[in-house]
């Protein structure tokens, strides 16, 4: 069994992506610039975007963090996305989510100008990416991509299965492994999924995103799988000094020793989801998706 590395393989993709800002700086280019909306106070979205900002400063990025409480309205709010739409200075931005229950995620993403949605959650660049065409793709997906290419993990002819069907991890995650290139057979699971132990003991890959720490077991892994765990629950944990740990969809100390490869939680695919965010905001400096 190996373990795959996303925190080190995520800091050579932020020192490739700093060595070509600096470039670009050189050239005299303007900085990269991401803005983040982040509306509310919940610990989940604080350390997200917390972590993305020091990533932006590691990157050479300029970066923007506007901060609202959480009575903001969504006419106001999507106000702040239209004057993000419009600033001129701004490559690209995201609005943090989940969002208060009185604003619609849908309406919100949809405001954004697909041509700064470095999430990669608009319409437009969801149906870019399903078609095969340039596009900004959702981080998490795009980050575990990379990880598997890095690690040179065979794909093509492979069995697949997806555990999940967010928008934002499960969705692009079953498109983007049955692409051209990655070609794998791709099945995808979810809390309807009758025969899910059958379908995982088939696959040569499974990517667990449906967030519940330790769903995936030993016996529902076939020997020799990739196991992929996107799964970032906060669980209790007396002994860790902030009073919580994060724990991944996957059983990892007993799926570990049955198969090939495995990402830790943490410091497997979170890393990547960062720095996924990082490569599509250089994207939206050199204008290299939207001409
Ligand atoms: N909430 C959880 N993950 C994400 C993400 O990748 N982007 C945004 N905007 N919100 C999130």
């Amino acid at each position: 069994m190996e373990l795959i590395d996303g925190k080190k393989v995520s800091q050579q993709i932020r020192q490739e992506i700093a060595e070509e800002v600096a470039a670009m700086v050189a050239a005299g280019k303007k900085r990269p610039h991401l803005a983040a909306v982040l509306v509310g106070h919940d610990g989940g979205s604080e350390t997200y975007v917390a972590n993305k900002v020091k990533a932006c400063e590691e990157c050479g990025f300029t970066s923007t963090l506007k901060r609202y409480e959480s009575d903001i309205t969504e006419e106001q709010l999507l106000k702040v996305v239209d004057e993000l739409n419009n600033d001129p200075d701004v490559d690209g931005f995201i609005v943090q989510l989940p969002l208060p229950k009185h604003i619609s995620e849908e309406k919100i993403t949809e405001a954004i100008d697909p041509r700064k949605d470095v999430d990669g959650f608009h319409p437009a660049n969801v149906g870019r990416m399903t078609i095969g065409a340039p596009a900004f793709i959702s981080a998490t997906p795009q980050g575990i991509v990379d990880l598997i290419r890095r690690y040179n993990i065979e794909t093509a002819g492979k069995h697949a299965v997806v555990i999940g069907r967010s928008n934002i991890v499960g969705r692009p995650m079953s498109v983007l492994l049955s692409q051209k290139g990655i070609d794998c057979t791709v099945t995808v699971c979810h809390s309807r999924t009758p025969n899910m132990k059958e379908l995982c003991q088939q696959a040569d890959i499974i990517v667990a995103a449906i967030g519940k720490p330790g769903f995936v077991t030993a016996d529902m892994v076939k020997p020799g799988a990739v196991i992929i765990d996107v799964g970032t629950t906060r669980v209790t944990d007396a002994t860790a000094a902030r009073g919580w740990r994060l724990k991944g969809d996957v059983d990892f100390e007993n799926v570990a020793p049955k198969c090939s490869y495995i990402t830790p939680v943490p410091g497997g695919v979170g890393p990547m989801t960062i720095v996924s965010l990082m490569k599509n905001t250089l994207l939206a400096g050199k204008k290299a998706i939207y001409k």
